[in-house]
């Protein structure tokens, strides 16, 4: 059975206090032991919530591809682990667009986590432009071949991607849940044709893309819906604890 799953992509938002009143304001409590609830805050405050946050977990929003050494700005999973930092994201859309992340890149990027075991949770999803032209399904699924499908079925195994339609993110227009299950049921066949049913009912799918309290409890009633990446709700303590509890 795939894990559920809700992160929080904080993105470039917050000040120190602004994180402070937001972490007041999430009912740590009222999380169900089911769910495994994720915060992917700026790099800076990773050691801070890692030292106070029980019941979620931290991730780092990006990382580097490399061990160490002369890469200026880069932020190695070594040093991401030693501050407390569990999860990274992988191939979110603003990384892609604004810093050209391309398909290969990202694969170095998953092999590097592999290799360092690492856990990721893998966006893809595919631009206005491409669903306009009917193109969605053969993009999503060139780019989870490009980057992802050829790891070992025992690599795949109870891995995490998340589908998030760009045309979405940030928009506040929300895939259908017709229009999410849709995908979501194409990218578990896409791994069971690859690997087994068993490895394809292992791995989370989650959905992001405007999801908030008003639409969650439909998407995550989908059947291959897993949960969600939320980016702005997660920046609201009620709205981000009501998703959670959306199951
Ligand atoms: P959004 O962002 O929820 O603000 O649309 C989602 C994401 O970018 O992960």
């Amino acid at each position: 059975m795939a894990q559920k799953i809700v992160a929080g992509n904080w993105k470039m938002n917050l000040g120190k206090e602004e994180k402070m009143e937001l972490l007041k304001g999430l009912k740590l409590s009222d999380i169900p032991n089911d769910v495994n609830a994720i915060v992917f805050p700026t790099s800076l405050y990773i050691s801070d919530l890692a030292k106070s946050l029980t019941k979620i977990e931290v991730g780092v929003q990006n990382f580097s591809n490399q061990n160490n050494g002369a890469f200026t700005g880069e932020i190695s999973i070594s040093q991401i682990k030693s501050v407390g930092a569990t999860i990274g994201l992988i191939g979110h859309s603003e990384r892609r667009a604004y810093y050209q992340e391309n398909n290969a890149f990202l694969k170095s990027k998953v092999d590097h986590a592999i290799n360092e075991q690492f856990k990721f949770i893998f966006c893809c999803g595919e631009p206005l432009s491409i669903r306009e032209s009917g193109q969605e399904f053969l993009f999503v699924k060139n780019q989870l071949q490009e980057s992802l499908f050829h790891l070992s079925a025992e690599e795949m195994m109870n891995g995490i991607i998340a589908y998030e339609p760009v045309w979405a993110i940030g928009t506040g227009v929300t895939a259908s849940s017709e229009q999410a299950e849709d995908m979501h049921k194409s990218i578990r066949s896409w791994i069971e044709e690859k690997y087994t049913v068993e490895v394809a009912n292992s791995v989370s799918i989650l959905y992001g893309g405007s999801c908030k309290p008003s639409n969650a409890k439909e998407l995550f009633a989908c059947p291959n819906v897993d949960g969600g990446l939320i980016g702005g709700a997660s920046l609201n303590a009620s709205d981000f604890h009501a998703i959670i509890n959306s199951f």
